[in-house]
C-alpha cells in the first residue's frame, strides 16, 4: 500500500518535472555551448577580432559611500517587461537588449524597446553580451516595431536610418566581489553569467535560489536589477529571458555571497553606457 502510493507520486514527481523542465531545458540545450562568456578575450581568441566603437572601462566603486540596502530598478521605471526568448533566441542577446534598454532610459529618461532580432539576423556570430555590445556600438539599435517582430531566419534587413540607440561605453564589474557588483547595480543594472543547468535553476517557482552543489560553469545570462535583503540573506534581483511564468514572474531572487558567487554570479559582470 505505502509502496505503492510512493510510486503514484514518484511517477507524478517525475511527469511534472519533466513538463516543467522540458520547456526550460531545450532553452539550456540550446545555449549551453554557444555562449562565450569570458568578456571578449575568449571569444576573441577563438575569432576574428570584432569591430567596436566603444570605451571599455573598469567599473571603480570606491567613491561610493552609503550603499542602501535594497535598490530596484523596476521602481524607477528603467526596466522593460520580461521577454520570452522562444526556442530557437539566445539569453545573450535578449539580456544584452534589456541592458541596453535601461542604459538608454537611465540616460535619456525613456523606456524603448529596442529590436532582439536586429542583432539576431545581423550578427549572426553574437554569442556574449559584448559581441552584442560590440554590434549596437556600430550600428544603432532600431526600435522593435521598426525593424519588425517576425523573425526573418537570418535576413538581416538593417536600416541605418531607423537606428535609434548606440552603445558608447562598456562598464566591466570587478569579479569575485559582491560588494563592487552591488555598487555597480545601484548605478546601472549589470549583466552577469551563470550556471543554469542545474534542475533547480529550470524549474524554479520562487524564492532566494541557493543551490548545493552549483560549479561556476557558466552559460546563461540575466540582468541583475536590483537587490535586497531577506532575514541576513542578501539577494540578487535578476530578470530572465523565459517569460514571465516562469520563476517569480519572469524573475529569480539568487542568494547573495562572496567569490564567485552563486552558480558563478559574480564573475563577469558588465554594463553598457548608451547616447
Ligand atoms: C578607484 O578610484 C580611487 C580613487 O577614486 C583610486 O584611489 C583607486 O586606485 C581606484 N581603484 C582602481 C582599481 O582603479
Ligand atoms: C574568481 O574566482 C574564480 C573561482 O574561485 C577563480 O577561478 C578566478 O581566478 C577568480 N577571478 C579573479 C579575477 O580573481
Amino acid at each position: 500500500m505505502r509502496k505503492s502510493i510512493l510510486l503514484v507520486l514518484s511517477i507524478i514527481g517525475t511527469v511534472i518535472i519533466e513538463q516543467v523542465s522540458g520547456k526550460f531545458l531545450s532553452y539550456h540545450e540550446h545555449n549551453k555551448h554557444t555562449e562565450i562568456t569570458d568578456y571578449n578575450s575568449h571569444s576573441n581568441i577563438v575569432r576574428e577580432p570584432k569591430l567596436h566603437n566603444y570605451k571599455m572601462v573598469q567599473f571603480n566603486g570606491s567613491d561610493i559611500v552609503n550603499v542602501p540596502d535594497s535598490f530596484d530598478w523596476r521602481q524607477k521605471g528603467a526596466i522593460s517587461p520580461v521577454k520570452n526568448q522562444g526556442q530557437m533566441g539566445q539569453a545573450s542577446i535578449y539580456t544584452a537588449v534589456d541592458s541596453i534598454e535601461s542604459a538608454h532610459f537611465i540616460k535619456a529618461g525613456k523606456l524603448l524597446s529596442l529590436s532582439e532580432e536586429q542583432v539576431e539576423d545581423c550578427d549572426q556570430q553574437a554569442e556574449s553580451v559584448i559581441d552584442v555590445y560590440n554590434y549596437a556600438s556600430t550600428h544603432a539599435l532600431e526600435l522593435a516595431q521598426d525593424y519588425g517582430s517576425i523573425r526573418s531566419q537570418g535576413a538581416c534587413h538593417y536600416d541605418p536610418a531607423k537606428g535609434v540607440v548606440e552603445v558608447k561605453k562598456v562598464v566591466k564589474v570587478k569579479p569575485n566581489d559582491s560588494e563592487e557588483l552591488k555598487k555597480a547595480v545601484t548605478q546601472s543594472p549589470v549583466t552577469v553569467v551563470i550556471n543554469a543547468g542545474t534542475m533547480e535553476f529550470q524549474t524554479y517557482q520562487g524564492g532566494i535560489f541557493n543551490p548545493k552543489n552549483c560549479p561556476a560553469e557558466v552559460d546563461h545570462t540575466l540582468l541583475v536589477v536590483g537587490y535586497g535583503k531577506e532575514g541576513d540573506q542578501g539577494y540578487w534581483i535578476c530578470k530572465n529571458t523565459w517569460g514571465n511564468s516562469w520563476g517569480e514572474s519572469g524573475y529569480i531572487r539568487i542568494a547573495m555571497t562572496d567569490g564567485p558567487g552563486v552558480c558563478g554570479i559574480n564573475l563577469y559582470g558588465a554594463y553598457p553606457q548608451t547616447d
